[in-house]
C-alpha cells in the first residue's frame, strides 16, 4: 500500500479529475445561500436588502445546459469575472466525464518544452463547496481525505459493474443530498 505521503505528493492529475467530477455529479450540498446587504439586483430582476438568495449547485450549468443570459443582464462586475471560469460544453454536461477537468500545458524543464495533462479546478462550474470567504472552511480537509480514500479503495480492491437497478444517481434530500444507493460490488486484489 502506499504510504499517505506518497498519495499526497504524487501528482495524478486523472486522480483529482475523478473526484472533482464525482463532487460535480453528486452535488451533495444542494444550495448555498446568501443574503443580501444592500439593495441590489441580478440579471435585471430587483432584490431588496435582507432578501436570502440561493444558489442551486446541479441542474443548469451543472448538470443540464445553460439557461441563455444576454450579456446585457449581467452586471459590468460579474461579466468580468465569468472568463475566470470556463463553461461546460451542451453536449456532454450530463455525462460522467472527468477528462472535462483536464487540460494540456506546456512545461519547460531544463530547456526543453514538454506538453502535460494538469488538472483544471477552473475548467468549469462547480460550486460543491461554495464559494468566497464563507466558502467551505473543510475544504482542504475535503480534498486530503477524498485523495487517501479514493487511492487506497481502488489499490485494494476491483470495483466491479452493479445492476442498473441497484445503480442510480438517485438521491434522499436533506440538508445534504445522500445516495439513495450506495452499493458496491468489490474484488480484493491480492499481491
Ligand atoms: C464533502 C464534504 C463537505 C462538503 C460537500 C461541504 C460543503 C460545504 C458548503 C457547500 C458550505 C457552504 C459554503 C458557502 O456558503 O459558500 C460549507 C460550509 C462550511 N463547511 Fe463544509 N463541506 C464538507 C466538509 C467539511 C468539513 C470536513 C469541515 C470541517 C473540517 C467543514 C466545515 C465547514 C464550515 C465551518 C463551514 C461554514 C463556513 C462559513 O460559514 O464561514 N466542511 N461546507
Amino acid at each position: 500500500m502506499p504510504s499517505v505521503q506518497e498519495v499526497l505528493r504524487t501528482n495524478i492529475p486523472y486522480l483529482d479529475a475523478m473526484i472533482e467530477e464525482t463532487f460535480r455529479y453528486s452535488h451533495i450540498v444542494p444550495f448555498t445561500t446568501r443574503e443580501t446587504i444592500v439593495d441590489t439586483q441580478l440579471l435585471g430582476h430587483r432584490i431588496p436588502r435582507g432578501t436570502q438568495v440561493l444558489f442551486v449547485t446541479s441542474d443548469e450549468s451543472f448538470l443540464k445546459p445553460a439557461f441563455p443570459i444576454s450579456q446585457a443582464q449581467r452586471l459590468l462586475w460579474a461579466n468580468g469575472r465569468k472568463s475566470d471560469y470556463g463553461e461546460w460544453a451542451p453536449s456532454d454536461i450530463a455525462d460522467f466525464k472527468p477528462e472535462r477537468w483536464l487540460r494540456k500545458e506546456q512545461i519547460v524543464v531544463d530547456g526543453v518544452t514538454t506538453e502535460m495533462e494538469v488538472f483544471d479546478q477552473k475548467a468549469g462550474p462547480c460550486l460543491h463547496l461554495g464559494a468566497g470567504p464563507r466558502g467551505c472552511f473543510g475544504r482542504r480537509l475535503v480534498y486530503l481525505e477524498m485523495r487517501i480514500a479514493v487511492t487506497l479503495l481502488l489499490w485494494r480492491f476491483e470495483f466491479l459493474e452493479v445492476g442498473p437497478e441497484l445503480n442510480s444517481f438517485d438521491a434522499i434530500d436533506t440538508s445534504t443530498e445522500e445516495p439513495k444507493d450506495c452499493i458496491v460490488k468489490i474484488r480484493e486484489i491480492i499481491d
